[in-house]
């Protein structure tokens, strides 16, 4: 199979929206990759990186390698509530958080080599103006609906309570500490209106409820074009971003709201009473970040219309690289939005996704990264200790691309040492620094194809898989491939012993130092998407003047440069070689490894409830209080999990002559067959609670274990059926 055709069949038939049908398409011109864009509310972290920005980075650099057009668009969400949250409880401005975080990642990606075109900001002026356009154009198309709800206010704070800044007692596990929209112990997702005794996190208040009007996204509206959208790409995308995408088509697609009752975001472009104080959902701002940060990129070029090339024009190919947790905004929500704009026009169109590489979860030393828990290593941290590319080597050799992986410091230090500083680093050295002492720092033969080819690599099938494994977003293939590389040139010095037929063979000695060197070189180029840092050193002790950036913006061709010996007899190393790779001693990593035994021993604490602020007991009251609770023996009589509640039970109890239904949040730790026929502890004089269209009538007692189980309080005893507990 030859080069040429290998790209056309990473390229297959791509379905692309004109204004009304999907076209096929053969092959495009040039390629726009996204990265998801990361809240400017913290530093972004390992995770992060293995996920999303490395990926994308091998993958535009291995294009711009083929001499193609790619364009690399990142930047900061600058909006939503965890950063007004953030804001107030430093006592400082969002524009200041989003400052410091904004150039912290940045900074970050720049020192990891994560080669942006633009890395723009949700609260730029142009950005702002993009997304009130997409808000005028379809409201102006009545595509939105609005809805009347009702919603917590705050009175001291004279304002609505967006979900965040409600907190209160979890209905599911008790947990007194749950957020509006989800409880962060039992994991479920939750409104505020569900929350058991509701406070504002503002002010520490009882809200109360108050009418608000709110625009909703009528999802359901492009179900159809939404469905054919995702099937189209059946087989190209992976396939957990089909079934996740799915599964959302399946329950079908309801209204969402996409204005909040907040004073940081981009206004609602109307000059109606109904739109004051009202700022667009974060989500709905963000994806379209994509889009205006394009147009700044361009901007930036002096050539404005630019940007359309990239977003308007078919024969380019859009491709977001994302994490699983964003997987439905991009696949669903953003191509509807573009839908929308895209209805009942015949120019200005926008393409929607070619393909959305979602990552899964890289994990850290056998658990998973939490911000909230500070259980991470941040990627800026990270690069005042340790380089770059060692970095870039061990994550890409652990892309989570089907399943989550782990990021551990042992496997850090034993691929610096082992593949990096061992194989390839030493391959190098031993290469370039021969040549100079022994050949004058030239190389002393002419290595021809017939030579190339005789080494047991078969260099167009390996192009042919190397284009296949970056095309196919399979990373941790490709840098494999590269690493065999590297072992087979170490092989063939190692095997062609130079050192010893200098004495007797200077022929010969040249012979295997010039392939030796045409092997550095071509590591160099194969390597380069992922080391790029390293690559250039390489390039630049082989004697090149320039980068490899710019030895291939000038038309070097990346065939060329794999299927014949590139350098030629004579060619002029530099005179010093480099040592590529320092080796990690275990006092290098000691310190990491103890922090982690730290941070382990914090969450492990955590989980078995004895942190300190866990042992605070709740305030006092008196024995009447105590009394008022009424806690009855029962007995499971039926059980049955929910629908749309994954983590529910709906359980029938009996107590004494009564029955009570109630809904526990055990589903994940007990069968409804296991329930039936055990005795529980029913609080049985709470008030009724409907969750999830479901009445509860009481609550059941259960206690946390270490790993986050939840134990029933079994009681025993003869004929304690109804018998209060006392
Ligand atoms: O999950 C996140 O961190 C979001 N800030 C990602 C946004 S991606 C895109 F929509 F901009
Ligand atoms: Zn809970």
């Amino acid at each position: 199979m030859s080069w040429g055709s290998l790209i056309r069949l990473a390229g297959q038939d791509f379905f692309y929206p004109c204004n009304r049908i999907y076209q096929s398409m053969h092959q495009f011109q040039r390629t726009l990759v996204t990265t998801a864009l990361p809240y400017a509310n913290g530093p972004v972290h390992l995770g992060h990186l293995a996920g999303v920005y490395l990926p994308a980075d091998i993958y535009v650099r291995y294009k711009r390698l083929k001499g193609e057009d790619v364009v690399h668009i990142g930047g900061s969400d600058e909006h939503g509530v965890p950063i007004t949250i953030t804001a107030e409880k430093e006592g400082i401005s969002p524009q200041d958080v989003v400052d410091r975080y904004h150039n912290l990642n940045y900074d970050a990606f720049s020192k990891c080599g994560i080669s942006f075109d633009y890395y723009g900001r949700t609260t730029s002026e142009l950005h702002h103006k993009t997304a009130q356009e997409f808000f005028i154009e379809i409201e102006k198309k009545g595509i939105f609906t609005k809805k009347t709800e009702k919603l917590f206010f705050d009175r001291k704070a004279d304002r609505f309570l967006s979900d965040r800044y409600v907190t209160g007692t979890c209905p599911i596990c008790n947990n007194p500490e749950a957020n509006g929209d989800q409880c962060e112990q039992c994991g479920t997702h939750l409104s505020p209106l569900e929350l058991i005794n509701p406070k504002s996190k503002l002010s520490d208040e009882t809200p109360e409820l108050r009418d608000t009007m709110h625009w909703y996204f009528p999802l359901g509206r492009f179900q159809a074009q939404l469905e054919e959208y995702v099937n189209s790409h059946e087989g190209d995308w992976r396939q957990n971003v089909v079934n996740y995408s799915r599964t959302w088509l399946k329950q079908g697609l309801n209204d969402r709201a996409i204005t909040r009752d907040l004073s940081w975001g981009i206004k609602v472009p109307l000059n109606t009473v109904e739109a004051v104080g009202k700022v667009l959902y974060v989500w709905f701002d963000a994806v379209l970040g994509y889009i205006s940060f394009t147009k700044e990129w361009a901007e930036k070029l002096g050539k404005g219309e630019r940007w359309k090339d990239y977003w308007q024009d078919p024969q380019c190919r859009l491709v977001h690289f994302i994490g699983k947790d964003n997987v439905v905004f991009h696949t669903l929500m953003f191509p509807a939005i573009l839908m929308a704009w895209n209805e009942g026009r015949t120019d200005d169109l926008y393409n929607l996704a070619d393909n959305v590489p979602a990552s899964e979860f890289m994990n850290f030393e056998g658990r998973k990264f939490s911000k909230s828990r500070n259980y991470a290593v941040y990627l800026g941290e990270f690069l005042e200790k340790f380089p770059a590319d060692t970095l870039r080597y061990t994550i890409a050799m652990n892309y989570p691309e089907n399943k989550d992986t782990d990021f551990s410091w042992q496997d850090y230090q034993n691929r610096t040492n082992g593949e990096l500083a061992d194989t390839l680093g030493n391959f190098i050295k031993r290469s370039v620094d021969f040549t100079n002492t022994r050949f004058d720092g030239e190389v002393p033969y002419e290595c021809t194809s017939e030579d190339w080819n005789s080494l047991g690599i078969n260099w167009q099938e390996t192009l042919n898989q190397l284009d296949f494994a970056f095309e196919q977003f399979h990373f941790r293939e490709a840098v494999s491939l590269g690493m065999d590389i590297a072992r087979a040139a170490n092989r063939f010095l190692t095997e062609s012993e130079p050192w010893k037929a200098i004495k007797s063979d200077r022929e010969a000695a040249a012979k295997s130092m010039a392939i030796s060197l045409n092997f550095c070189h071509a590591l160099s180029i194969v390597l380069y998407p992922v080391i790029p840092e390293t690559s250039n050193r390489i390039h630049a002790m082989l004697g090149f003047e320039d980068t490899i950036e710019d030895h291939f913006n000038l038309g070097t061709s990346l065939t060329e440069s794999l299927l014949l010996p590139v350098l030629k007899k004579g060619h002029r190393l530099k005179e010093k070689s480099e040592i590529l790779f320092t080796k990690l001693e275990d006092a290098d990593i000691a310190p990491e490894l103890k922090k982690i035994e730290g941070l382990l021993a914090e969450a492990e604490k955590r989980e078995a409830g004895i942190v300190q602020d866990r042992m605070e007991f709740k305030p006092v009251i008196n024995f009447d209080d105590f009394l008022k609770v009424d806690l009855r023996v029962a007995k499971v009589i039926a059980a049955e999990s929910v629908k749309k509640a994954g983590k529910l039970l709906k359980l029938q109890l009996q107590v004494g002559s009564v029955t009570k239904q109630v809904l526990a949040g055990i589903a994940r730790y007990y069968t409804p067959e296991e329930m039936i026929g055990k005795n529980v502890v029913l609080v049985a004089n709470l008030a009724d609670r409907t969750i999830r269209d479901e009445v509860s009538e009481g609550m059941i007692l259960a206690v946390e274990g270490a790993d986050g189980k939840l134990f029933v309080i079994e009681p025993e005893g003869n004929e304690i059926n109804g018998r209060q507990i006392q």
